[in-house]
C-alpha cells in the first residue's frame, strides 16, 4: 500500500540516507530501528509528505489511510480527552441520508482510553490540563479507535508506563492493519514485528522476523562479511606481493601490470570492513561535592491528589552513596516519591529534611525543558560554566563526547536535534555540574542502546546518591544496588541488586517484577534477610534472633560463600577457554561457551548479592 523508491535526504552537507527503497503491504508489521539521529523520524516525515525527499519517489496506494503518532508532543486546544480519542472518525453523519452512525465509537474510545491508563473522570477533562505525555496517550487512543490501514508510530512507548505499555502491546498484536513502529524497545518489537527495517549509516536494510531474529541475522551477516573481507584482503595482499617483487623486472612487467589491474578490480568490489557498533568512550565525568552521611529524611509525610491518597504516613531515609531504584505498580506513587524528594511538589504533611551539603538534581521524564532550543549544543553546555567549574571549550566538548556528540554535531542548534539527541544533551547538561543527590525519572526514554551505555558509563562511577525510576531492566541491573518496592503507600527495601530482588519477589520475569504489586513476598526477617540502610518503621521491629537462627544464618553464609567461589572458578575456567585460539576457530564451541558464561555470570551476580545480604545480616546480629 506504500512504495518508496530510491529515496534520499540530506540536511546541508550531511546525507542522512540514500537509495532507500521499500514496499509496505497491509499485513506488514515493521519495526524501524537505528541509532539516535539516523533519520528515522525524518523518514516518517517524508512518508507523511511533511518534508520532500531530495531524490526518489514515495507513493501511497489509492484509498489507503494511515494514522501517525509523532515522537514529540503536539499542541492542544480546548478539546476534551474523549474528544481527541473520537476525533479520528466523524461522530455525526455528514447528512440526513447517512444513517451510518457508529454507535460503537464512544464505548470503544473509552475502553481504549482506560487501557492506556486514563481514569473514568479524566474523559471529559480538557486535554490541556494534562501533561504532554498524557496528551500523546489521548492521540494514541484516537489512532487505535480510527483503525487506519497503516499505523505509523514514532516511539509510542516513550509516553507509557509499564502497565499501559503491556496493554498497548497486547492490543497491537490483534491490530487488523499494517504497522511501522519506530522503537528502541527490544521486547516490544519482539512481540509485535514480523520484519525489521534498520536505518543505519545512510542505508535501509530489511530483515525478516522479529527483533531477536534481526540480531541473529545481523551477527551472521557480520561474520560472513568479516570472513569475506579477510579473504579479499588476503588475495589483495598476495597479488600485491607479486607486483612488489616482480613489477620492476622487465620480463615480468606485463604480468605484474595485469595483477595490478586485478587488485584494482578487487578493491572496487571489496566489502567494507564490518565496523564495531559501540564506540566506547572512556570519559570520566566530574564528581559532585561530597554531602553529609544523612542525605534525606522523610517523616510521616502525607501526600494526596484530591481525595486520592498516595502516602499517608511515609517514612524514608537515604544515606550518601546509595543507588536506589524504585519499582512497583503504576500509580503506586514512584514518581510522586521522586518529586517529593526533589521538592518539586510541596508535601502536605510531615517533614522533609535535607542533610547537610546536599544538592538535589531532578531529571524529569519530559526532559525537553532541560535544553535551550535556541542555543547550539556546545553553547548549551558552555553556559553552565560557574565560578567553581571554569569549563573550557575543550572540556565541554569532552563532556559532550561522553554523550556521543562528535565533531560538528556540537555546532547544531538544539532545536533540530532528534529525540534521542535532545535527551543526551539534557543529560550532559545535568552532569556537567553534577548534583550530589540525583533523582531521575525514566532517564533512558528516547535513548538508543549506545546512548544508554553512555549514560551508564557516566553514572557508574558517580559517587553521589542516586535514586531513579526505570523500565529498562539492563539499566537497572547495571546501576541499582538497592531496590525499593513502592506499593499501596508503603515502601519495602531490598538491600541487594535487581537480581536479588527478583529472587526474593519470585516474580515471573524481570520485566513483570517491575510492576509487581505483591506485599507478602518480602523476605522473612528470620532468615537471611537484608538489613537496609533505609527502613520503613515496621521493618525495624525485628525480634532478637535466637541461637538457632544465628546458627542457621552462619551455615547459610558459608554455603553461599562456597557457591560464590565455585561459580568464580567456573567463570575463570570458561574465560580462559574463550581466549584460547582453538576456540576461535570452532564457531560452535565459541557460541556454546559464550552462552554458558553468560549463565554463570547471572548466577554469580545473584549469589553474590545473596551472600552479601546474608553476611551483612549476620554481622549486624553478631554486633547486637
Ligand atoms: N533542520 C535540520 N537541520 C540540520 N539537521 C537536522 C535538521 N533536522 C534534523 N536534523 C538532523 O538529522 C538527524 C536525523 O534526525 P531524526 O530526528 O530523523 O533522527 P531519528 O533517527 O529519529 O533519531 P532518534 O532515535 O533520536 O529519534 C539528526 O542528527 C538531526 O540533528
Ligand atoms: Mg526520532
Amino acid at each position: 500500500m506504500l512504495t518508496l523508491a530510491n529515496v534520499a535526504k540530506s540536511y546541508g552537507t550531511r546525507e542522512l540516507f540514500s537509495e532507500v527503497s521499500l514496499f509496505v503491504a497491509r499485513t506488514d508489521r515493521f519495526g524501524l530501528v537505528g541509532p539516535n539521529g539516523a533519520g528515522k523520524s525524518t523518514l516518517f516525515n517524508l512518508i507523511l509528505g511533511e518534508e520532500q525527499p531530495d531524490e526518489g519517489t514515495i507513493e501511497w496506494e489509492r484509498g489507503a489511510d494511515f494514522g501517525f503518532l509523532p515522537q514529540e508532543s503536539a499542541p492542544v486546544g480546548d478539546e476534551t480527552i474523549l474528544h481527541i480519542a473520537t476525533s479520528g472518525k466523524k461522530l455525526e453523519p455528514e447528512n440526513d441520508d447517512d444513517y451510518d452512525i457508529d454507535w460503537t465509537l464512544e464505548p470503544r474510545a473509552k475502553k481504549i482510553l482506560a487501557g492506556l491508563g486514563f481514569r473514568e473522570d479524566d474523559f471529559l477533562k480538557q486535554a490541556k490540563s494534562f501533561s504532554g505525555g498524557w496528551v500523546m496517550r489521548a492521540h494514541l487512543a484516537r489512532l487505535l479507535v480510527s483503525e487506519p490501514a497503516l499505523l505509523m508510530l514514532d516511539e509510542p512507548t516513550n509516553h507509557l508506563d509499564l502497565e499501559a505499555l503491556l496493554w498497548f502491546q497486547d492490543y497491537l498484536t490483534r491490530y487488523p492493519g499494517g504497522l511501522v513502529i519506530i522503537s528502541h524497545d527490544r521486547e516490544f518489537l519482539n512481540v509485535l514485528c514480523n520484519g525489521i527495517l534498520e536505518l543505519k549509516g545512510g542505508t535501509l536494510n530489511k530483515y525478516t522476523g522479529n527483533y531477536d531474529d534481526y540480531l541473529n541475522e545481523k551477527d551472521a551477516r557480520k561474520e560472513q562479511q568479516a570472513a569475506l573481507f579477510k579473504n579479499q584482503q588476503r588475495e589483495i595482499a598476495h597479488l600485491q606481493k607479486f607486483v612488489d617483487r616482480f613489477g620492476a623486472k622487465a620480463s615480468m612487467a606485463s604480468r605484474a601490470k595485469s595483477k595490478e589491474k586485478q587488485i584494482e578490480r578487487l578493491k572496487d568490489v571489496a566489502v567494507e570492513e564490518p565496523w564495531e557498533d559501540l564506540k566506547r568512550i572512556n570519559f570520566r565525568f566530574p564528581q559532585p561535592p561530597r554531602s553529609g552521611l544523612k542525605v534525606m529524611n522523610l517523616k510521616n509525610v502525607q501526600q494526596a491528589y484530591g481525595d486520592h491518597v498516595v502516602y499517608r504516613d511515609l517514612n524514608f531515609e537515604v544515606e550518601r552513596g546509595q543507588k536506589i531504584v524504585l519499582v512497583g505498580p503504576n500509580g503506586a506513587g514512584k514518581s510522586t516519591l521522586l518529586k517529593i524528594l526533589a521538592d518539586v511538589i510541596p508535601i502536605q504533611g510531615g517533614s522533609r529534611d535535607l542533610g547537610s551539603n546536599v544538592y538535589p538534581g531532578y531529571f524529569a521524564q519530559n526532559r525537553g525543558d532541560n535544553v535551550k532550543l535556541d542555543l547550539t549544543v556546545l553553547e548549551n553546555v558552555m553556559e553552565l560554566r560557574t565560578a567553581e567549574n571554569q569549563l573550557t571549550e575543550q572540556q565541554a566538548r569532552a563532556v559532550l563526547g561522553g554523550f556521543l556528540f562528535r565533531k560538528d554535531d556540537v555546532f547544531k542548534k538544539a532545536s533540530v536535534l532528534s529525540g534521542g539527541e535532545k535527551s543526551r544533551l539534557a543529560l550532559a547538561r545535568l552532569l556537567v555540574n553534577p548534583p550530589n543527590l540525583l533523582l531521575m525519572d525514566e532517564p533512558t526514554t528516547h535513548l538508543d542502546i549506545p546512548s544508554i551505555d553512555a549514560l551508564v558509563n557516566a553514572l557508574k562511577n558517580y559517587e553521589g546518591t542516586l535514586i531513579f525510576i526505570s523500565h529498562d531492566v539492563y539499566f537497572i541491573r547495571t546501576l541499582a544496588q538497592t531496590v525499593l518496592h513502592v506499593h499501596s503507600g508503603r515502601l519495602t527495601p531490598y538491600a541487594g541488586n535487581y537480581d536479588y530482588y527478583l529472587e526474593k519477589s519470585k516474580a515471573a520475569n524481570a520485566r513483570a517484577a517491575l510492576t509487581a504489586g505483591f506485599t507478602d513476598a518480602r523476605p522473612k526477617q528470620t532468615t537471611a534477610s537484608p538489613t537496609t540502610k533505609s527502613q520503613t518503621p515496621d521493618a525495624k521491629q525485628t525480634a532478637k534472633p535466637s541461637a538457632s537462627d544465628l546458627k542457621k544464618l552462619r551455615t547459610d553464609v558459608s554455603k553461599l560463600e562456597q557457591k560464590v567461589s565455585e561459580l568464580e572458578a567456573k567463570q575463570a575456567e570458561i574465560t580462559a577457554a574463550l581466549e584460547a585460539p582453538e576456540t576461535y576457530a570452532d564457531k560452535g564451541k565459541f557460541h556454546h561457551l559464550n552462552k554458558e558464561l553468560s549463565v554463570i555470570v547471572d548466577q554469580l551476580t545473584a549469589a553474590t548479592a545473596e551472600w552479601e545480604a546474608a553476611a551483612t545480616r549476620l554481622s549486624e546480629l553478631d554486633k547486637a
